[in-house]
């Protein structure tokens, strides 16, 4: 008798457990919901919206969930982004995420749009916003405080508190943003004005773009 057959013969003795599975494979990936996030996982997150890394400054918060690495009280769904999402294909109604990929290496970078693109359902918008690195760039050619452009550049690095979540490792133009965002299967990817009310628009773009 294989696995499958076991399984069969005994599911009417298992199944009362079977909430065990969900819980030892959450386990496994270090996924933790909230009350509100585990709402709308019963729902398989179908049409929710998510803000992905707002860690301690969440995004409208009313509309969006937080997601974060890190289990600080306003994240409300944890995991590690560099992984594969918990989530299913094309459930997502709209992500955005705001100072987040210029702390992940090269790779993750295209892993997590990559992923956006999988869990987003046609239709649905996304916006990225991270340093503009042509803006720090023309900041230290003019003679700007080095205490401004060395935050935008590198992260926290001038704190002794730093936190290996909190440096930046790599960074894309807004025209590169554009074209790898394009290159994922993405339309509409432009550049749009800074008003979402975070951060410093003088050294932070704002792209949005939408899957098909
Ligand atoms: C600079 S904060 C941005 C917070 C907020 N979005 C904002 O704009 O102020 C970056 C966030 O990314 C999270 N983060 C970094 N690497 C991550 C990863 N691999 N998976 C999930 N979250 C991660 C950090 O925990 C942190 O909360």
């Amino acid at each position: 008798m294989n696995l499958k057959q076991i399984l069969d013969r005994y599911y009417r003795h298992i199944r009362p457990y079977r909430f065990l599975y969900g819980w030892a494979k959450d386990r496994a990936t270090k996924v933790r919901c909230n009350a509100r996030a585990a709402q709308w996982r019963e729902k398989g997150f179908r049409g929710a919206k998510l803000d992905v890394c707002g860690g301690r400054n969440p995004f409208n918060p009313q509309e969006f969930l937080n997601v974060d690495a890190v289990d600080l009280p306003k994240v409300d769904l944890v995991f590690d982004i560099t992984k594969k999402f918990p989530i299913d294909d094309g459930v997502i109604a709209e992500i955005i995420s705001i100072a987040t990929l210029e702390h992940l290496r090269k790779p993750h970078v295209h892993h997590v749009l990559r992923e956006f693109f999988r869990v987003m359902r046609p239709g649905a918008p996304l916006r990225v916003s991270t340093p503009d690195v042509e803006a720090i760039a023309q900041a230290v050619l003019g003679g700007e405080d080095p205490d401004v452009f060395n935050q935008h550049l590198f992260g926290r690095y001038k704190s002794d508190q730093t936190e290996d979540y909190d440096v930046h490792r790599w960074m894309y133009t807004a025209d590169q943003m554009i074209r790898v965002l394009t290159e994922i299967g993405f339309t509409h990817a432009k550049r749009i004005p800074m008003d979402i009310g975070m951060h410093d628009e003088k050294f932070t773009y704002l792209v949005s773009a939408r899957k098909p």
